[in-house]
């Protein structure tokens, strides 16, 4: 990691977070030093790793087309949809904020609205920009994997986050109302992983890091958005997103029973910052920028209790796919539980039993759902 990407010594120190500048707002292009070598390799024996096999095999069925599988005909109208799920009054408790004392607690109806609107941009946005990011690491990976069946697989993994990044950007441009750039600290945990040159830090920022918190956050705006399009688009995006989390810990599990303690303590080290960075990101500061309002007096506002930590239970949720998928792979015990104390002092140790992906996968096959639902209707 470079000196400027690093976490702070104190990860919960707001005013630090608050300051980082975003290097990204006025760029057309980014560029990032990969430093890694292309690896061939020489042994052909496709299903020499069943599971990897099984997932390329499914990934091949199960492709869909973002142009035309989805209802883009669908009249979408932002103002009426935020009113839909937050009403039109501001009610600060029930998104678990106490504006006590801050500017929030004078806004009516306009801001209240607004500031969820810019919301949707903004998360959307992000998503935009992550699976950008994504498209990015699987070609690496396709690279730098030395394993053939993986190679296989992240070919199918590139065609899938093509389509993301092309239906996200869609719908941006055509439903909804504003773009934003990219968010510093979610910038800086892609550039690191990318500029990484070792193979699995890839797979272990892109695949379980990232992938493993975006999983969790299309299944929450699934649940709560009533728009019918970014219902189906979100399912179908989820049905891949699930399968790339599930290769990324089938992957990393073999290869992290042959590390050291040294080599496992680095992985640990990096997914720990990787959470602190995306935590970081969620704080969405640059919403709170636009609405004319201090981030730190927003982000304080949504603090629960008297703690010195960032905790918000609303967004500590979007963890409860990534600990138990670090657990799998052995990276909480290893080192006498170092990173199962980090998790627990960022207050999201206690997703640790929850469902790890490499099994969950199946059930979010929404494509094959549908078709199957399609061909017995039409039988
Ligand atoms: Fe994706
Ligand atoms: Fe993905």
């Amino acid at each position: 990691m470079t000196d400027q990407n690093t976490v702070s010594a104190d990860p919960n120190d707001l005013d630090a977070i608050l300051s980082v500048e975003n290097p990204y707002v006025d760029e057309a292009v980014h560029a990032v030093a990969d430093n890694c070598d292309a690896i061939f390799t020489w042994d052909y024996e496709k299903g020499a790793r069943p599971a990897l096999n099984k997932l390329y095999e499914k990934a091949k069925h199960s492709q869909w087309n973002g142009e035309t599988d989805l209802p883009w005909d669908t009249d979408v109208d932002p103002e009426k949809l935020t009113a839909q799920v937050f009403g039109t009054e501001p009610m600060w408790e029930a998104i678990g904020m106490n504006v006590a004392g801050t500017p929030l607690a004078s806004w009516g109806s306009a801001e209240w609205v607004k500031m969820h609107m810019e919301m949707q941009n903004w998360s959307l946005s992000q998503f935009m920009h992550g699976e950008q990011g994504a498209l990015i690491c699987t070609a690496k990976i396709v690279e730098t994997v030395p394993w053939i069946d993986a190679k296989y697989y992240a070919a199918t993994q590139v065609m899938d986050e093509a389509r993301h990044v092309e239906v996200f950007a869609k719908y941006l441009d055509t439903k909804l109302t504003g773009h934003y750039p990219l968010n510093a600290h979610l910038g800086m945990l892609l550039d690191d992983i990318i500029s990484d040159s070792r193979w699995d830090m890839t797979y272990l920022g892109m695949q379980v890091m990232v992938e493993g918190l975006a999983l969790a956050a299309f299944g929450t705006m699934h649940m709560i958005t009533p728009d019918p399009l970014l219902k189906q688009l979100l399912r179908y995006v989820m049905s891949d997103e699930a399968r790339h989390v599930a290769f990324g810990v089938l992957s990393l599990k073999e290869y992290y029973a042959e590390l050291s303690d040294a080599e496992l303590f680095e992985r640990q080290q990096f997914a720990f910052e990787a959470a602190i960075h995306m935590r970081d990101r969620l704080l969405s500061q640059e919403v709170w920028d636009r609405m004319g309002v201090s981030p730190k007096v927003a982000i304080m506002a949504s603090k629960r209790g008297d703690n010195e930590r960032l905790e918000d239970p609303f967004q500590m949720m979007l963890f409860s796919k990534i600990v138990p998928n670090c657990k799998k792979l052995g990276l909480l015990d290893a080192n006498n539980g170092w990173l199962r104390q980090k998790f627990g002092e960022i207050g999201v140790i206690q997703f640790e039993d929850w469902a790890d992906t490499s099994e969950e996968f199946l059930d979010f096959d929404a494509v094959n759902a549908d078709r199957a639902a399609a061909a017995a209707e039409s039988a």
